[in-house]
């Protein structure tokens, strides 16, 4: 009987060279989105282990389950869809290693002018190990809505595509729901914030644009 082809497996990865700018955050959320297309694992591969706590807290509320990295070896090959969270500041080799395996490798940024210094290190990065920038995706989170003049987002991503960096156009706004959602171990849609909906769609319109 002939074998029925095996569907792609997409390895999205979420790096930074800065902490805090929401790694876990997108990668709970893009997790969540790649398994309502099919069954998605996401490794924890920070040892604060924020993302599996997350889980945990949930109770089996969130359509994924996350694992520790030791357990790839067993667990991936049990599904279709893989998202890795990952500490801040990889080592080099870690990083090259982490971007030769995905599919594509998001890196959530702030709009603040530490978030272009981070990109250029991993940019740097890349370039001396002679990888291209075409798995790179930038998604600004936090955004806040602007006031006067300055727009912040606008100026970032204007400054990540003159590093040739392809960047998200769709932001992912600030709000409290996401701290009511890693506290209750929810998707920021199922909180009682009436924002978290509205930040729910953001997650879906980046999800679309990564085009997988
Ligand atoms: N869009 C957002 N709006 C408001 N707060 C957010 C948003 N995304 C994340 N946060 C909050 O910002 C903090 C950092 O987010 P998160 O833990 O996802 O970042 P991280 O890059 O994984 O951090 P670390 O480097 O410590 O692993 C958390 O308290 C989180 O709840
Ligand atoms: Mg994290």
């Amino acid at each position: 009987m002939p074998k029925s082809p095996r569907r792609r497996l997409m390895i999205l990865s979420l790096v930074s060279w800065k902490g805090g700018c929401g790694k876990t955050t997108s990668s709970i959320h893009l997790a969540a989105l790649l398994a309502a297309r099919g069954s998605t694992m996401l490794v924890d591969e920070d040892r604060s282990r924020n993302a599996s706590n997350w889980a945990a807290r949930g109770e089996g509320h969130l359509p994924f389950k996350a694992y520790p990295p030791r357990a790839l070896g067993s667990e991936a090959r049990k599904h279709e869809h893989i998202v890795v969270d990952t500490r801040g500041g990889l080592e080099d080799q870690d990083l090259i290693d982490l971007y030769d395996n995905s599919t594509l490798v998001i890196v959530p940024a702030v709009a603040e002018s530490m978030t272009l210094e981070a990109l250029v290190n991993t940019v740097n990065t890349l370039k001396k190990h002679d990888r291209a920038l075409d798995k790179l995706r930038v998604l600004f989170t936090m955004a806040r809505r602007t006031t006067g003049k300055t727009d912040k987002v606008a100026e970032g991503k204007a400054a990540v595509s003159e590093l040739g960096i392809h960047t998200l156009a769709t932001t992912i706004r600030a709000t409290e729901a996401f701290k009511d959602a890693c506290d209750a171990g929810r998707l920021v849609k199922d909180t009682k914030n009436p924002l978290g909906k509205l930040a729910w769609l953001d997650y879906e319109r980046a999800f679309k644009e990564l085009n997988i």
